[in-house]
Order: structure tokens, then C-alpha cells, then sequence
């Protein structure tokens, strides 16, 4: 297999990126969350080109990356919801679902045919060194073929999705380690998908409690499949004690092959969550995880290892 070009994290990398995206080719960048794979999502062929690189089902949409306010501005329809959670969090690990605007030319494969689009402003410093130097929204799902395990490192995209993606740019590890936390805005707010800004903060920055989406609802959110992210492996959950031949892993002060956070410290957890799944599931062995609190990131810990764990069709 043939593998990406790597590009460096400096001006000569950024450049190159955007000379890419511009071409129409696929790019995989560093977010604070977890790496993304991204095309110009004005560009249909670009966008298209995701979905065949992830082995995505083509109905499910797309976050547009934006280097601010401003910029997402032009491609919504801002309100007071978004307004409230965007000065909170923006730039961060947290996406607004919102209204498209007519007139927006973001490629109609970005938001599958949906009259709402996500956009998200990443604060990782590369990301928003190529949204200014590529100077337009990138359209970006985690750089991972659909249904595995989500990339936080560029050696996970490599191995994920090899020649598939014309370049890496480096930026090492993502420090917060699990996906943005989605938050339908068109209206008085409610949680599509929980991630890394925790639920119990973005109902202080709102003043109320966030209304809650379950899996029956209309809008089709892939994160909302109940496989996904899933390893190789099967994957038990809650564990209380290791069973012959497992890959253990553990959180606080329990014994295991590898650890979340021995603290038991749930933003370090959250950080490690992925590389250590793709750590074990490289052993072949079954996987189980201790316990991990549901309070604060542990909810998006929690629902991204019930889907790890999910059935398989
Ligand atoms: O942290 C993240 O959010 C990462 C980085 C790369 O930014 N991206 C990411 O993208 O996790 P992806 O494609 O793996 O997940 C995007 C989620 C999906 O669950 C999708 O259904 C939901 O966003 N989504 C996108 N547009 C939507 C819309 N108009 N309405 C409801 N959900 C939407
Ligand atoms: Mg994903």
C-alpha cells in the first residue's frame, strides 16, 4: 500500500495543504478533537471523494470547518442559541447545527440534502492556520473508514485510510481526544451527539437544561448508528474483573494492560480513549474496560465505547 504524503506542522506545510484542497484532493488535518479528513466543501467532486475514501453512507452530512464567527455567518443563519454557545466555546470542541443559507455554495453532498448544515470553529492552531491560508470552509468527518475507530494521532490515518487521503498534515496527538459535542441551535438547543465540551457546560453558558435526542429521531446522525467506532474486537463493558485472554483496560487505580487515566482524571481518559482501543485491538484479543463515571467527558466516553461495543451486523 502506498502511503500519504506527510506534511510538517510549519508555513511550508500549511501551504502545501492548501494547495491541495484547492485542487480538489483529500487532506487530513489535526483538530483539538481528533483528526478530520478534508475536502473544500464547495466542491462537489471534493466532497464526493470523502465519502468514497470513509466507505460512508452518502445520507449521512458533513461539519464545515470555519475559522471564526464571521466566517460561519456567511453560511448559516444565525441564532440567539448559537450566539450564547459560540461566545462560550468557539473556537472548540463543539458544533452547531444550524439553518443553511440559500445562497451559501457549500456542495448540497456536505449536508446530504438537509436544510441545516453543522459548523464548528476548531481551536487547534494548525487547523485554523489552513482554514486562513486555504481562505474557505473545509468540510471534515473524523479521518477514519466509517464504523472504526476515530483517529487521534497521523498514524492512525495512515494505517485507517493509506493512499486514500493525498496528505497528512502533522500536529502530533489531539489533546482532547473525543469528537465535538453537536448541539441542534436552530432552536432552544438540544444535544445531538455528546463530546468534548461537556453537557453540564453548555447548559451553564445556556442558563437551561438541553432537550435530548434519542436515536428514533428523524435527523440521521451517523454517530447516532449504534455500531461505530467499533474495533476489530469485541468489547465488553463495565468490567469488574478481566476474564482469560482479554486486553484490559482500565480507569483509576485498577490493573490493567493499559490504563485511561490511572488518576482516574476523565479529560485524560477522554485524550486516550481511541489510541488506547486502537492499542489493544492491534492484540487480536477481546477488549474489556472497567467502569468509567458518567459525569462531565465520561458521557462522551461512555457513548463512544456502548457503540464500540454495539453488535455488529
Ligand atoms: O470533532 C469533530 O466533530 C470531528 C472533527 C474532525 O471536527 N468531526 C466529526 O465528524 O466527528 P463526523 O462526520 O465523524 O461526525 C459528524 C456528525 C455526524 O454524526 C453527523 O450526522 C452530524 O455531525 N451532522 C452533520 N450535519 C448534521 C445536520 N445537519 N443535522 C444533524 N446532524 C448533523
Ligand atoms: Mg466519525
Amino acid at each position: 500500500m502506498s502511503h500519504p504524503l506527510r506534511l510538517s506542522a510549519d508555513q511550508s506545510g500549511i501551504t502545501e495543504a492548501a494547495r491541495l484542497l484547492r485542487d480538489g484532493a483529500l487532506v487530513a488535518l489535526p483538530t483539538e478533537t481528533v483528526y478530520g479528513l478534508g475536502a473544500d466543501a464547495r466542491n462537489d467532486r471534493a466532497v464526493a471523494r470523502i465519502f468514497e475514501a470513509k466507505g460512508r453512507p452518502s445520507f449521512n452530512p458533513l461539519i464545515v470547518h470555519v475559522p471564526d464567527v464571521e466566517a460561519a455567518r456567511t453560511y448559516v443563519h444565525w441564532t440567539q442559541t448559537a450566539d450564547l454557545l459560540a461566545s462560550a466555546f468557539w473556537p472548540g470542541a463543539l458544533t452547531l447545527v444550524l439553518p443553511l443559507r440559500a445562497d451559501s455554495g457549500i456542495a448540497p453532498l456536505v449536508s446530504a440534502g438537509l436544510s441545516t448544515v453543522a459548523v464548528r470553529v476548531p481551536a487547534h492552531p494548525l487547523a485554523q492556520k489552513l482554514l486562513r491560508e486555504f481562505g474557505g470552509p473545509i468540510a471534515a468527518p473524523s479521518a477514519n473508514r466509517s464504523g472504526q475507530i476515530s483517529p487521534t494521532t497521523p498514524d492512525h490515518v495512515a494505517q485507517g485510510l493509506g493512499a486514500r487521503v493525498a496528505a497528512i498534515l502533522d500536529g502530533g496527538p489531539c489533546p482532547v481526544g473525543v469528537e465535538s459535542s453537536i448541539v441542534d441551535a436552530t432552536g432552544t438547543a438540544s444535544l445531538l451527539r455528546p463530546g468534548g465540551i461537556p453537557a453540564e457546560a453548555l447548559e451553564q453558558a445556556l442558563g437551561h437544561p438541553l432537550g435530548m435526542r434519542d436515536g428514533a429521531d428523524a435527523i440521521s446522525a451517523p454517530g447516532q448508528l449504534r455500531s461505530h467506532y467499533a474495533p476489530s474486537a469485541t468489547v465488553r463493558l463495565n468490567a469488574t474483573d478481566w476474564r482469560e485472554g482479554e486486553a484490559t483496560l482500565g480507569f483509576g487505580k485498577v490493573a490493567a494492560d493499559l490504563n485511561l487515566s490511572p488518576s482516574g482524571d476523565l479529560t485524560e481518559a477522554a485524550a486516550n480513549l481511541f489510541g488506547h482501543l486502537h492499542t489493544l485491538d492491534a492484540s487480536g484479543r477481546p477488549i474489556a474496560v472497567a467502569p468509567i463515571p458518567m459525569h462531565g467527558l465520561g458521557a462522551a466516553i461512555n457513548d463512544r465505547l456502548s457503540r464500540a461495543a454495539a453488535p455488529r451486523d
